[in-house]
């Protein structure tokens, strides 16, 4: 650019300042072509006087000496650099019409290159004579073409309609010099194309005007092709000879379209007895990205064109394009790539030994020509699949091999299962003995229950025993349960299927529990006898909208009435179970004893069924806000997701008080679980619901495992593992005890202080396996005190007995509430 600032070249200056001042009118046009760019058109196009123009048609019916050039006059007026903006505007011509302008003599592509979307044109009463052969080369959508009554027009070349698709050519009135040039018009004409049939077509012979179709021409053919080959099958590097004859009177022009062929070709020219153009075209040394490739002969002349086609298949041998290391997808895949002509076959080989591929692993590719691509896959693959991988491609011209180092999953301790995942505490229960054993015990317990059940009714309640004892669980209101139970040998439980063993249901999600034998002893069967399950009329529930749905049925919102006796009718959250199999409604029946079983301030509240008609249907405490991941969410930094469609009371984002308080009642709720014996397998802020005034407590409807489907590891089809959740012993041995849950508290802490965020969220399922079962805990979230994150890392001991009590959690937290405002001031 010019050095406006330059002090001694006052000429530069002025001219530079001219410049600016061209600049500026330029823009002045330029901003007047885009105020008037929706308007119309004319105003624009500087729309010639005879003519009416809208945006998408240019219509001139009266008489006009001008050429069509003068359609383009505005483009001149404006500058080059505008053409841009100008092409926006032509390319929305879709219709020309131009009648009487005897100044139209020839018509070049020039003329018509800025119409692209031009699909009808008609030229009617013009001086027109020539079409220049490539006049529509640039306007491929033109379909509509009327020349009729150009007076001057006498001949008319093919190609100019070649790369057209016509539905029609309107030729009417125009009266043609008869001859070999428009011999390609009467065959079209016989053909019928472009609806040419129905028209009169008339020639002068000099003398007299004949209808075209009765037009003699002699020596004026149609050219005919032959090619020596119609498929050539070579090997890289072969010399290939192709010929092309092209026959016709007038000789045709032949020739090989080569674009795109990488061999390097000759071609040698011959004609015979004047009639025949022969091509011979030599490719030496074939090149494998030919494979596949059509050699196009094309032969024409002024009547017309054909052409032959030779598909050319190169062989080569195979070679391994891409072999990667496996990477998580859907399933684990080892992608690859591999070429070679003909396709070669597939072997892999793990440590030298051939996979005959089943449903753990399977090739999976795509093939395209002369590519093969895809993927080895794994499903759910373990230590046992690390290791070499080969793969190996064989055709008939060779054999290529590569290998890929495929590491999965870190070796587990030497006695890790993964099979038959058992637990320790239940194997007594395995040995026939034992079950008669523990039932006998059972039986045992029963007796003596029922004696103590007669001596407390008999002597009364001052005795101090009862309420000590776990028959205190058997004592309480039975009116007043919670959602948290036994069930035996879950028939629809989808991990009752790979434990086999008892348990805990939380609303309705089963959790196969692994039974302390104590509590069979004391709990579980003692409390039997006296369980009074609440049943609710069918008339007093009136449904109000869903909650959600899981696999087993939907949730709703409803209306109780006479639930309360201080209350007319209360909202409750119902749970129905549709399409009851007799096993299911026993199970249900089952289920909602054990639920009655057990409360607590800090467990969801069981009210009682209702089994009078279908669906089934059990009724819970309502807790307005929801699960508590999407409440810690919908109160985070960048919270978005508002509950139940609107903002919340509680304003913003939690405080440290609030997150301590939260963590605090779940951690009463899980004493309650310790003193009862229950292993919950599945504690996270998903499976704990809050209610009005920050009130939280466990318990959830089943849902988890559809609606946070991501927080599970599928295990087998059925199994469903939370192992963001879980300690190394419960990953590596599916041991699940009240320790279990005290590091699963850990990481419900470490949610609660990350407003709501997945456990390891930036890791695959598998990588985090591996880091839990190496050692590795979960960072400190940034608005985590230390005194905090050290109750994490105490949940986090590797060694179960080394992890804090959960009462001594508790204590910590209230501990760490009482002087919270000190904390909130180190956080600032
Ligand atoms: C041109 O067309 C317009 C409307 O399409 C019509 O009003 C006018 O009479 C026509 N002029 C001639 C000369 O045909
Ligand atoms: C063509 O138009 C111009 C005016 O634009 C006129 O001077 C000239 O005579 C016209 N020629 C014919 C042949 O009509
Ligand atoms: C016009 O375009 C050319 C390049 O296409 C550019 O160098 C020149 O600066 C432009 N002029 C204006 C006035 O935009
Ligand atoms: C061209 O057509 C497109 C689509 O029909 C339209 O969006 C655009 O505004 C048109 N441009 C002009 C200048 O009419
Ligand atoms: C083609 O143009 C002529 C002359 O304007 C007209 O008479 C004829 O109807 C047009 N043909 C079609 C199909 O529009
Ligand atoms: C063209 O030849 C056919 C017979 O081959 C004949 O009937 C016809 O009259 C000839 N047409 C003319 C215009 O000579
Ligand atoms: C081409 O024409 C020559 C001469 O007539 C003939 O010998 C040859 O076989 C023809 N080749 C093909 C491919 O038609
Ligand atoms: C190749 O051409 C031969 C005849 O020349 C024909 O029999 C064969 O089917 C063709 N093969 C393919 C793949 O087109
Ligand atoms: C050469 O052309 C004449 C007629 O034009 C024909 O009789 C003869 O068979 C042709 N010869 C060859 C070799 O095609
Ligand atoms: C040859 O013709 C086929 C269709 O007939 C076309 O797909 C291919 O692109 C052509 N090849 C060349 C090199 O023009
Ligand atoms: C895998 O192959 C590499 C060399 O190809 C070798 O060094 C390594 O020991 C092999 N690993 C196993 C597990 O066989
Ligand atoms: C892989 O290829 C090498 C030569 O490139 C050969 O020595 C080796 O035996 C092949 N391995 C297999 C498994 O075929």
């Amino acid at each position: 650019m010019k050095d406006v600032s330059d002090p001694d070249t006052e000429v530069r200056r002025t001219s530079s300042f001219d410049q600016t001042v061209r600049i500026c009118s330029r823009w002045k046009v330029f901003l007047l072509l885009v105020c008037l760019f929706h308007s119309s058109l004319s105003s624009l196009l500087d729309c010639p006087p005879t003519c009416t123009c809208s945006s998408t048609e240019i219509y001139c019916n009266k008489s006009d000496n001008s050429s069509i050039s003068q359609l383009l006059s505005f483009h001149m007026a404006g500058a080059e650099n505008m053409s841009e903006s100008i092409l926006d505007l032509f390319q929305n011509i879709t219709s020309i019409y131009l009648e009487n302008w005897i100044g139209l003599k020839v018509l070049k592509d020039v003329d018509m290159e800025l119409y692209p979307g031009l699909q009808r044109l008609t030229i009617t009463q013009s001086s027109l004579h020539t079409l220049h052969p490539r006049v529509f080369s640039k306007n491929l959508n033109l379909r509509f073409i009327n020349l009729s009554m150009n007076p001057m027009l006498k001949t008319l070349s093919w190609h100019v309609f070649e790369h057209l698709q016509l539905t029609a050519l309107h030729l009417e009135g125009v009266v043609f010099s008869c001859g070999c040039e428009i011999r390609w018009l009467q065959l079209w004409q016989q053909r019928g194309e472009a609806g040419l049939s129905s028209q009169q077509l008339t020639c002068s012979t000099g003398h007299t005007h004949i209808l075209l179709l009765d037009m003699n021409v002699t020596n004026c053919d149609l050219p005919v092709v032959s090619v020596s080959h119609s498929n050539l099958t070579v090997v890289e590097g072969d010399e290939v000879t192709v010929i092309c004859n092209g026959s016709a009177l007038p000789i045709p022009e032949v020739d090989w379209a080569v674009n795109g062929l990488h061999s390097i070709t000759t071609q040698q020219d011959k004609v015979y007895n004047n009639s025949i153009h022969s091509i011979t075209i030599i490719l030496a040394n074939v090149k494998r990205e030919d494979n596949n490739f059509w050699l196009n002969c094309t032969a024409n002349n002024i009547v017309g064109s054909a052409n032959a086609s030779v598909h050319l298949i190169v062989h080569f041998p195979p070679s391994i394009e891409k072999l990667k290391e496996p990477e998580r997808r859907h399933d684990t895949c080892i992608e690859f790539t591999v070429r070679g002509s003909p396709h070669p076959s597939l072997r892999w080989f793990h440590e030298d030994k051939e996979i005959s591929h089943n449903e753990y692993i399977r090739q999976d590719m795509d093939i395209y020509n002369d590519d093969l691509e895809g993927c080895l896959l794994f499903k759910n693959p373990t230590h046992y699949n690390n290791g070499n991988y080969t793969l190996k491609a064989t055709n008939y011209l060779g054999e290529v091999n590569r290998t890929v180092y495929g590491h999965f999953l870190e070796m587990p301790p030497p006695d890790y299962d993964y099979g038959t995942p058992t637990a320790e505490t239940h194997k007594p229960l395995e040995d026939p003995f034992g079950v008669s054993m523990a039932v006998g015990l059972a039986v045992f317990a029963c007796v003596i229950l029922v004696v103590l059940f007669v001596l407390i009714n008999k002597y009364g309640r001052r005795s101090k025993f009862i309420i000590k004892g776990p028959g205190a669980v058997m004592s309480g209101e039975e009116n007043s349960a919670s959602p948290l139970h036994h069930v035996n040998h879950g028939i629809i439980s989808p991990c009752a299927l790979d434990v086999g063993l008892d348990s805990v249901v939380i609303g309705m999600s089963r959790i196969p529990i692994i039974e302390n034998p104590q509590y069979f002893r004391h709990g579980h069967n003692g409390t039997k006898p006296t369980t009074y399950v609440q049943h609710i009329k069918r008339r007093d529930i009136i449904l109000k909208r869903e909650l959600g749905e899981g696999a087993f049925g939907k949730v709703f919102l409803a209306e109780c009435y006479n639930l309360s006796p201080t209350k007319d009718k209360m909202l409750v959250a119902v749970k129905t179970l549709k399409d009851p199999t007799l096993a299911a409604r026993k199970d249900f029946q089952h289920e909602a004893e054990l639920l009655t079983n057990l409360q607590h301030e800090h467990i969801v509240k069981f009210y009682g069924v209702c089994v009078d008609g279908d669906p089934l249907i059990m009724v819970f405490e309502y807790m307005k806000h929801g699960d508590l991941n999407k409440f810690l969410r919908a109160h985070g930094p960048d919270a978005t997701i508002l509950v139940d469609g609107q903002p919340l009371q509680t304003n913003g984002e939690l405080g440290l008080s609030q997150m301590l308080h939260i963590a605090s009642q779940i951690a009463g709720g899980m004493i309650y679980l310790a003193s009862q014996h229950f292993v919950h397998r599945d504690l996270a802020t998903r499976n704990c619901l809050v209610g009005n005034g920050l009130l939280v407590k466990i318990g959830d409807f089943g849902m988890s495992r559809d609606i946070y489907s991501t927080d599970y590891y599928r295990v087998g089809g059925h199994t469903m593992l939370p192992i963001r959740w879980m300690p190394p012993e419960s990953i590596m041995y599916r041991k699940f005890t009240t320790e279990s849950d005290v590091w699963s508290f850990g990481v419900i802490l470490w949610e609660i202080f990350t407003y709501g965020k997945q456990p390891w969220f930036q890791l695959a399922n598998n990588e985090v396996i591996e880091c839990i079962t190496q050692g590795r805990v979960l960072e400190r979230p940034r608005v985590c005190p230390k005194e905090v994150y050290d109750i994490m890392l105490g949940c986090w001991q590797r060694e179960p007995q080394q992890r804090l009590i959960i009462k001594d959690i508790q204590k910590k937290l209230l501990a760490l509430m009482k002087s919270t405002p000190v904390y909130l001031d180190i956080l600032g």
